[in-house]
């Protein structure tokens, strides 16, 4: 297949760094284009066409640690307004009273949220199980959809979703929030302008140690069935007698979660597919363990996860390495790495470091030889040494920068305002969730697992 990825890239990244462009003055022209961009008086004339109130009125569904995040960060979007929250622990609806006002609606029944016509979108942070029923049944309401990722639990139930969202023609947004980010954008930017060569691989970790980042985390002590909706919980899946364990840590459950490459390694391909504009990898395999949380959980939490990625238009072959530690005595370490002909950089959300391969005086360069030779002779030659371009640059986002998880929900408002377009939408949050749930599969198989990211669908089953 032709490419284009790396035309004239070298020379593009060199250009710029001759005129000084890559290092200073491209990054503070871009967040001023962006600063332009976010003119906050033009944005609240734009959303009077939305709302009778001016205000783009949401709802929460999944009011635990990262929905509870979500909205906090989503009503900091001018005009964006909270109307009610649903749960199905009632200890979370009355947090969400004393948090955002008792005048908020809330109920335990997404059903009733999705009826209300005066709720314009919903944010859909409840455990990945439900993901994919409840976006489903939103956007068949005409509701926009913020999803939290991964988008779907199971390999199969992407479709269904990308349909939906073609259907409905609304808004749907994975909640990868990464992806958004300055950092993301310098990246891809760097990565496409050659600065550091062919891509040939790319490795992310993450490295954890405490319980709660292993996932134990606290069970209130009022848990029980009249305050858990544990029917509720369980309407999809396998129906058990109530287990609180299994409701609050449901992330260690196979029915409700999708294993540590579900949680995390899900982040690293949004990014990964941002920066380098691919749709997937071909192959996909997986080992790990059971090392150390030996708490009834049935996933690993130790995982290595390696992936194929075919040329394609968009970039080179490369391959990426990803891998999960729960049991690291280093703990807290997250990382993204790049690697290419001619040198490397991590990739953070508000900061890129370059490293630059340093020149080499190689024996074998013809330069090299002719230098060597003409310096026996009579004749004088200067070998005059070079400037050399610097081999780390460090990328920062300026003070004040918001961060990426308001710039997600400010690309997801703005979208729906101005009937515009996201990134992560359904059919490329299905791409990002497709690798992460193969490598659940490929562990739990023990077999490397083939995949047509362009058709979504797995190859030799
Ligand atoms: N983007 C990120 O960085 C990020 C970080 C953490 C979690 N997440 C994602 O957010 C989602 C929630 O994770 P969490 O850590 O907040 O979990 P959590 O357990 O803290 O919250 C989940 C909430 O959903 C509620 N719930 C369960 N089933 C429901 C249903 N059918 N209807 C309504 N409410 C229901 C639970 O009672 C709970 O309050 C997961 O999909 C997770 O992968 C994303």
């Amino acid at each position: 297949m032709p490419n284009n990825h790396n035309q004239n890239s070298r020379r593009s990244f060199l250009t710029k760094l001759t005129r000084g462009v890559v290092g200073a003055t491209l990054f503070p022209s871009i967040v001023t284009a962006r600063d332009q961009q976010r003119n906050i008086t033009e944005f609240l004339q734009r959303s009077q066409k939305f709302s009778a109130n001016d205000h783009l009125q949401i709802a929460l569904i999944g009011a635990g640690g990262m929905g509870t995040a979500d909205t906090n960060t989503a009503i900091t979007v001018p005009g964006v307004k909270l109307m009610a929250v649903c749960d199905l622990y009632d200890g979370r609806l009355a947090d969400a009273k004393s948090r955002w006002g008792a005048s908020i609606d809330t109920t335990r029944d997404f059903r009733e949220i999705l009826d209300r016509k005066d709720i314009d979108a919903a944010i859909i942070a409840t455990p990945d199980h439900w993901h994919k029923d409840i976006s489903v049944a939103a956007m068949n309401k005409g509701k926009h959809v913020y999803c939290e990722k991964p988008m779907v639990h199971d390999i199969s139930e992407g479709a269904a979703v990308v349909a939906a969202q073609t259907k409905n023609g609304v808004v749907f947004q994975v909640g990868s929030q990464g992806l958004s980010s300055l950092g993301n954008e310098k990246a891809r930017e760097l990565l496409r302008d050659g600065a550091i060569g062919k891509l040939n691989y790319a490795e992310g970790f993450w490295a954890r140690m405490s319980p709660s980042g292993a996932w134990q985390y606290p069970i209130p002590a009022d848990a029980s069935p009249q305050t858990v909706g544990w029917d509720a919980f369980l309407a999809n899946t396998t129906k058990r007698p109530f287990d609180a364990t299994r409701f609050f840590r449901w992330r260690n459950y196979r029915d409700y979660g999708t294993g540590v490459s579900g949680d995390l390694f899900v982040h690293l391909f949004s990014s990964l597919h941002m920066i380098t504009g691919s749709m997937g990898p071909n192959k996909v395999m997986a080992t790990g363990g059971l090392r150390y949380w030996k708490d009834g959980r049935e996933v690993p939490d130790i995982m290595l996860g390696m992936f194929d990625y075919p040329e394609t238009a968009a970039h080179p072959a490369f391959n990426l390495s990803l891998r999960v530690n729960f049991v690291d005595g280093t703990g807290g370490t997250n990382y993204l790495r790049m690697v290419g002909s001619e040198g490397s950089m991590t990739v953070e959300w508000d900061k890129v470091t370059l490293y630059r391969n340093a020149p080499t005086a190689d024996a074998n360069d013809p330069l090299a030889k002719t230098k060597a030779n003409g310096t026996q002779g009579k004749e004088f030659i200067y070998d005059r040494k070079a400037m050399l371009p610097p081999e780390k640059m460090e990328y920062t986002a300026q003070a004040g920068y918001k961060g990426a998880h308001f710039d997600h929900f400010y690309n997801w408002v703005t979208a729906i305002r101005n009937q515009g377009k996201v990134t992560e939408n359904s059919l490329f949050g299905y791409r990002a969730a497709a690798p992460a749930l193969l490598c659940n599969d490929s562990y739990f198989k023990n077999r490397i697992i083939e995949w047509d990211p362009v058709n979504l669908k797995l190859v030799n089953t």
